[in-house]
């Protein structure tokens, strides 16, 4: 344990002490030792307002001290946004990473003051100066993707062939890699045997060429001029698309105003196409017919992990991990706890997202 957090495990035992022998009956206080910046990519997709804010509340109802920033998805502004909280004396740095290969200076800085960082969602590459990584299951949410698109097909009885166009994430993203490895193990060996057919030939040879179909910045308008492009190009002869492999909401949102553009209707000839996070704009997409699936992962949980962890950190204990093998960044293999995301179609919205209080009915007009 470095000098300062010994020193906050200590203050935080005497203050303890101190308010036991001065509590007499005037309510129990919620002041707690500890501080802890939070650092999120961008308020512009919805999943990270929910996850930073959630997480501030959860350490300020304990009596925490939290500093959350939005970096607009911009790794300058993110690095600085850092080095400020690590100026103004923060125990603990939670960074969900916009670029994860470009943060090592400033974590490097962080370790000098000992301050103990954790990765959220998204891994931090290329140092030693992360300690622990927290997310959910990123192969797994690109598996049930793959498998999705195979039951809906048939594709493991044998039918086909179908055309399918793939998306993958952001290339400066760590998860993107693992979304679509997971996505692309169960339906490569479809590719190869013809089941499923590439008509624009964006069908990375295999899961190391995944950034060639990335798009930079996950963005929706990005993704819907890709699909346009590809429909202009390869399917002017009046083929359809049968399925369109999406990472997450934010594409997918971009992909089904491109497929509404060009005259695809639901319930008649809309694609397969599937997503993740449970985006609420994504969610009404569902309901429309208009998106096949999302990939759900309640971001309460994560904010519930990170939590455990900075208990158990001020606490000068271990948190709890579950995974010591998966995540190496480059320098090690950092110490993780996965959570297992669900699938959400049309017939679960209401049981997994609103009886569950992700979603409001009337977020997503029910
Ligand atoms: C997250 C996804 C999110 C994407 C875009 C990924 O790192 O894991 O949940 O959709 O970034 O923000």
């Amino acid at each position: 344990m470095s000098l300062k957090k010994l020193i906050a495990v200590a203050t935080a035992a005497a203050l303890a002490v101190s308010l036991a022998a001065c509590s007499t009956g005037g309510g129990a206080t919620t002041e707690s030792e500890g501080s802890v910046g939070i650092s999120m990519p961008t308020r512009s997709l919805e999943r990270w307002i929910n996850d930073g804010e959630g997480l501030k509340a959860l350490l300020e109802d304990a009596g925490y001290q939290a500093d959350l920033q939005y970096a607009d998805d911009k790794s300058d502004m993110q690095i600085s946004q850092i080095q400020n909280q690590i100026a103004s004396g923060v125990d603990i740095l939670v960074v969900a990473a916009i670029d994860g290969e470009l943060l090592a200076p400033v974590l490097e800085d962080a370790a000098e003051q000992g301050i103990t960082v954790i990765a959220y969602d998204r891994l931090i590459n290329g140092t030693e100066n992360v300690d622990y990584y927290a997310t959910f299951d990123n192969y797994k949410v690109g598996q049930l993707q793959g498998q999705f698109i195979e039951e809906q097909l048939g594709l493991a009885d044998g039918a086909g062939p179908f055309n399918l166009e793939p998306f993958a994430g952001s290339p400066d993203d760590n998860n993107a890699r693992f979304f679509f490895a997971g996505a692309w193990d169960v339906l490569l060996p479809y590719v190869e045997s013809g089941q499923l057919v590439v008509p624009s030939g964006k069908s990375p040879a295999s899961n190391d060429d995944w950034a060639s179909i990335g798009i930079l910045g996950w963005k929706s308008d990005s993704a819907q001029a890709e699909l346009d492009n590809r429909i202009a190009s390869f399917y002017a002869g009046g083929e359809k698309i049968d399925v369109v492999l999406s990472p997450n909401d934010s594409l997918a949102q971009g992909i089904a105003a491109s497929l509404s553009s060009a005259g695809y209707t639901p319930g008649v000839d809309w694609p397969i196409l599937t997503g993740q996070d449970g985006d609420k704009a994504s969610v009404v997409n569902i309901l429309d017919g208009k998106q096949s699936m999302t990939v759900w992962k309640d971001t309460r949980v994560l904010g519930e992990v990170v939590f455990g962890f900075i208990e158990a950190i001020l606490a000068g204990e271990e948190p709890e991990i579950n995974d010591t093998e998966t995540y190496n960044n480059g320098v090690k293999v950092v110490p993780s706890f996965l959570i297992t995301p669900e699938v959400v179609v049309k017939d679960s919205v209401q049981e997994k997202l609103i009886d569950s209080g992700f979603l409001k009915a009337s977020d997503v007009g029910l």
